[in-house]
């Protein structure tokens, strides 16, 4: 590994332009304006693939974005790990909150701000340069990797599935590897076991053909901004609890095990809730913050549109209402089936006097893994190596559908190795990437390969 790391030492600069490099492409993949930008990106990591040293790459088209994939496989005898990562990035909005602009990574503090920075370009470039580190400095791999890199994960990766259904030789593997995930806290190398899953519905409701004027008509119909409100008051109580019948039907308890090594993790609620600037902390009853994130299911209300939002009074009733609602999953709910409820019950409380549309948009499954797993301890290992510390087991509330397919599918494990921080603002204005982290990652990805070999 001396080699290998003195390697990493040498290039840091470069490495690091390089994700910058990165980081113009604006691959935001919910933009069809952004449909060239993200063929450019893919590219871009095609080429990367290559100049690292992978004896075959391909892009391989679907009806959305294509899915990019290399392979070495030039160590016989040794496991094969699958890097799962994604190259789309979020939308930018609200734009005019960026302190520089998202698509020209910029370093300020030691953190380098971009879309993308942390999810998931900066983390997938770790993997990359953990690998290019060994075939460099050594000519070789202790052990055969194959990169799978997509590009509609941050909306939904509808393509993924059936790439994967349809290719179970290409990617046959023994371990999956992510870093797609935050780290519990700075300085705290943590390994991800769980991650919630998700149902995202729409709900619209329209009360008459027009807009009306609310002196002429007000008394006489439903205001369906009125009944998209009693709508979404039933959705949950006032103690965070979701009023879907059926709902908590298949939520696991969490063991005692479990729940012991949740109390020992640093956690500090004053702290986050000032971090949060949040006067309050609020959720379910009877279960604790990290509880409340990993374990328990909740439902959301994204967005709500209808009616006059302009400066000053307008007098009016709007034609519709509309809005984004969605649900995680913890380990055990099946998305199908909590879809299925939430059709069922807002049918049942909707007033007769609007006609409603539900819409079910992306979603995904809900994963809990054993922490004993080798790949898992091979991991630990690493970001041990790589941050001088042992790693802590954490769940995560976000969601990585692919995680259950690739179970599902290929029977594979997964290993999620995140080296992202929880305040790096992902998805949010002035995205960041602490330099020293993707650095030590780099070393600790180096170091997963070498603690995966025989
Ligand atoms: N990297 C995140 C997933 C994540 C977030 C894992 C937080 C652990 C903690 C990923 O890019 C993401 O944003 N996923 C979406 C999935 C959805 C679009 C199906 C999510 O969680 O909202
Ligand atoms: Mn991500
Ligand atoms: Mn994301």
């Amino acid at each position: 590994m001396e080699s290998v790391l003195n390697y990493i030492e040498a290039n840091k600069d470069r490495f690091l332009e390089e994700l910058k490099e990165y980081l113009r492409i604006p691959s935001i993949s919910n933009n069809p304006e952004n449909r060239q930008d993200m063929l450019r990106c893919a590219h871009y990591l095609i080429n990367q693939l290559k100049r690292i040293g992978m004896q075959q790459t391909q892009l391989f088209p679907t009806p959305g974005h294509p899915i990019v994939y290399g392979e070495w496989l030039g160590a016989p005898g040794q496991p094969t790990v699958l890097f799962y990562g994604h190259y789309d990035v979020q939308p930018v909005d609200p734009l005019e909150l960026w302190v520089s602009p998202p698509f020209e990574p910029t370093i300020r503090n030691g953190e380098l701000y971009a879309r993308g920075a942390v999810d998931d370009k900066g983390q997938v470039q770790m993997n990359l340069k953990g690998v290019e580190a060994h075939l460099k400095a050594t000519g070789s791999l202790p052990v055969n990797v194959k990169f799978l890199i997509e590009g509609e994960e941050e909306v939904g990766s509808g393509n993924l599935d059936s790439f994967i259904a349809a290719h179970p030789e290409l990617l046959k593997a023994d371990v999956v590897l992510i870093s797609d995930s935050p780290m519990f806290d700075r300085g705290v190398p943590s390994i991800c076991y769980g991650l919630r899953g998700l149902v995202y519905m729409q709900i619209d409701l329209k009360g008459t053909e027009s807009d009306l004027h609310s002196g002429s008509f007000g008394g006489a119909v439903i205001n369906p901004n009125f009944a998209l409100a009693q709508i979404i008051t039933q959705l949950k109580d006032g103690t965070g609890r979701v009023q879907i019948p059926g709902f908590y039907d298949d939520v696991l308890p969490l063991s005692d095990e479990e729940k012991e090594e949740l109390g020992r993790l640093p956690f500090d609620e004053t702290k986050y809730r000032e971090d949060l600037g949040a006067p309050a902390l609020f959720g379910e009853e009877g279960y604790g913050v990290l509880e409340r994130l990993w374990v328990r299911p909740t439902l959301e209300v994204n967005g709500i549109c209808g009616g006059f939002i302009g400066e000053g009074a307008k007098t009016v009733i709007p034609a519709k209402s509309m809005a984004k609602i969605s649900m995680r999953l913890a380990p055990n709910q099946d998305p199908d089936k909590i879809a299925q409820l939430f059709e069922d019950y807002v049918k049942k409380i909707a007033p007769p006097s609007v006609e409603l549309t539900i819409t079910r948009m992306h979603g995904g499954k809900p994963w809990v893994a054993p922490i004993h797993h080798p790949a898992i301890q091979a991991a630990a290992r690493a970001l041990e190596k790589g941050f001088w510390k042992r790693p802590v087991y954490v769940r995560e509330g976000g969601s990585i559908p692919v995680v259950a397919t690739f179970q599902e599918l290929l029977g594979l494990p997964s290993v999620l190795m995140g080296i992202g921080l929880p305040d790096e603002n992902s998805h949010a204005p002035n995205e960041r990437l602490d330099l020293f982290n993707f650095h030590q990652g780099i070393i600790s990805s180096a170091w997963f390969f070498h603690e995966m070999k025989k």
